[in-house]
């Protein structure tokens, strides 16, 4: 079957899954206990309705935007996931060379089964790469892992915070026997049959906790991400502690069970620290009454009193993204940019290189045909007053 017989991101899922090895598929398509929280992450989106605005003049769209400065076609990222190998052959570096010709974000996982030297030499001079940290008990080991990001020349550091222990993959455990732990880096001390995850986990630090933020900074210059922020709480406690921003996650269903999703956690903040947000963002969703008086504006203006953040803060959502509708809403509701982990993972299995770039104009044709649907030109338009949130 070719490419042109994947017309949307579920398509590459069932596709993934007549290609994958028993071992792959469970480690892909696993999470934690009962799988509710990765069923959530789909359905939450399906709680948010748009309210389009007509006869707008939508012919040209753009959907392009920046995120931590750096360029991208669309508001979306690669988020971090392992042992892409699983999948394929060539594993990270198909979505590197496919990040690259589209013009998108590779996020690298600590648990990528190409090593770091493979993928920075894969990459087309001045590509942006983001680097997912999980730092290792051992500190040494993880001082070397950020020195080799600084020498390397990647972009950004996301710090994954939702992980002190692997959360409980029944998949994954039902499979375990048939785990051959590939020769890379991340199985430096193992060899016998746990399941994928358990023997990644392993090596992550437990005892990690908000003053090592402060011994990260003194690794890196990098911007720091905080991936894996469920409540309002440790987002403010992230900003106050001079994180960059944070990625609201529940790393796919894969860690805790019945945890908030990324975009009720977005929705949260809204609620009860919208000073998080950038000011346009702080509005309600819904009906607007200054809309209402002037029908002839599409976003409402911000009000002269919001003041921006003393220092940016960025805010990312993952989990649950398959359509460019689930990406447009959260960007309506104030996040920067989304990250799709699973799509990712599954097109690369289907088609390598071709089907990142596949996935990617997957998504570009979604968003920007959302985007006109809306009645919205460019991602400035994205508003909350473009939403409302059903019960
Ligand atoms: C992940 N994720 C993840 N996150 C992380 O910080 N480090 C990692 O090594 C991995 N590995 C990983 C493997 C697999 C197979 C999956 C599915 C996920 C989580 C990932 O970054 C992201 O948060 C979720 O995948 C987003 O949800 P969706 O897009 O898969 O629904």
């Amino acid at each position: 079957k070719g490419l042109s017989n994947i017309i949307n991101m579920r398509d590459f899922q069932s596709a993934a899954e007549e290609l994958c090895t028993k071992v792959g598929w469970a480690y892909y398509a696993s999470a934690a206990d009962d799988e509710i929280t990765k069923e959530e992450n789909n359905t939450d989106y399906k709680k948010i309705r748009f309210r389009p605005r007509v006869l707008r003049s939508v012919k040209e769209v753009d959907a392009s935007t920046k995120i931590l400065g750096y360029d991208s076609t669309i508001p979306l990222w690669i988020s971090p996931a392992a042992m892409a190998k699983l999948g394929h052959p060539d594993g990270e570096i198909n979505m590197t060379k496919g990040a690259a010709s589209t013009g998108i974000i590779q996020c690298i996982s600590s648990f990528a089964s190409c090593s770091i030297e493979e993928i920075t030499s894969a990459r087309t001079a001045n590509q942006p790469l983001f680097f997912q940290l999980y730092v290792n008990s051992k500190r040494n080991l993880a001082k070397d892992v950020i020195s080799k990001i600084n020498r390397l020349g990647l972009n950004a550091i996301l710090l994954t915070v939702d992980a002190p222990v692997g959360g409980k993959r029944e998949r994954d455990i039902r499979v375990k026997g048939e785990f051959e732990a590939p020769k890379t880096k991340a199985f430096d001390k193992q060899g016998d049959t746990k399941g994928v995850s358990e023997t990644l986990f392993s090596a992550v630090d437990p005892d990690l906790n908000w003053n090592d933020l402060k011994w990260l900074k003194e690794q890196t210059d990098l911007p720091i991400i905080i991936k894996g922020v469920q409540t309002v709480e440790d987002a403010v406690q992230a900003y106050k502690l001079g994180a960059d921003g944070v990625i609201l996650s529940n790393h796919g269903g894969r860690q805790l069970d019945t945890t908030s999703t990324g975009i009720s956690t977005l929705i949260e903040i809204r609620k009860h620290a919208p000073f998080l947000l950038r000011p346009a963002h702080r509005i309600p969703t819904g009906p607007s009454k200054e809309l209402i008086e002037n029908p002839d504006k599409l976003v409402p203006s911000i009000p002269t009193t919001e003041k921006p953040l003393e220092r940016k803060f960025s805010i990312f959502v993952d989990g649950g993204i398959w359509r460019g509708t689930d990406v447009v809403k959260a960007l309506c509701l104030g996040a920067d940019a989304v990250g799709v982990g699973r799509g990712f993972l599954f097109a690369q299995t289907v088609g390598g290189v071709q089907g990142v770039e596949h996935a990617v104009k997957i998504f570009q044709s979604e968003i920007e045909s959302t985007m006109r649907l809306l009645g919205a030109t460019k991602l400035d338009d994205l508003r909350p007053s473009m939403v409302d949130i059903v019960n």
